[in-house]
């Protein structure tokens, strides 16, 4: 392990902290992402939000190739819904709740506004796997976890499971 980032697990009160909107465009911020990328590889997760790993701005990389050597970065990222009555449903995996797997309907037809990491403005309309990673990514940045999405109960019990570990 080259850097010493750990993935905070739920319920840590850290992973409720909404993050910051990214200014400087820097090698700090270049070495933050690589960072982040090698602790994602190294869990074997498809996406890491920062606030993941208790850096609380709005940084996300993510790698949906099954290669695993397609990294995409986002900064500051976005999203506006284009059409509610389309959605899709997933079962959804997250570093930070390990072990538990659940199905989360989110909207399909968005439109995502990003950064790079140079600061330049990018725009697109994702499709497939990436739709419902950013979404889930961009909950963390607020401070929100899938297991916001599950019922009071089922939360309560995966809390009680983590909290053991
Ligand atoms: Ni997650």
């Amino acid at each position: 392990m080259s850097n010493n980032l750990k993935v905070l697990k739920f319920p840590d009160p850290r992973l409720r902290k909404v993050a910051d909107p990214v200014t400087k465009f820097d090698k700090s911020l270049e070495n933050l992402a690589n960072d982040m990328l090698e602790v994602m590889y190294r869990e074997d997760g498809i996406g890491l939000a920062a606030t993941q790993v208790n850096k609380h701005v709005r940084l996300i990389v993510i790698d949906i190739s099954e290669d695993r050597n397609k990294p995409q970065f986002f900064v500051n990222p976005e999203f506006e819904i284009l059409n509610t009555d389309s959605s899709y449903t997933f079962e959804e995996g997250c570093l930070s709740v390990p072990g538990f797997n659940e199905e989360i309907t989110r909207p399909d037809n968005i439109i995502l506004k990003w950064q790079d990491l140079k600061g330049k403005s990018h725009t697109d309309r994702p499709s497939g796997l990436l739709t419902v990673c950013i979404q889930h990514e961009i909950d963390h940045l607020e401070g929100k976890l899938m297991v916001d999405y599950v019922s009071s109960i089922k939360r309560d019990r995966i809390k009680k499971k983590l909290s053991k570990k």
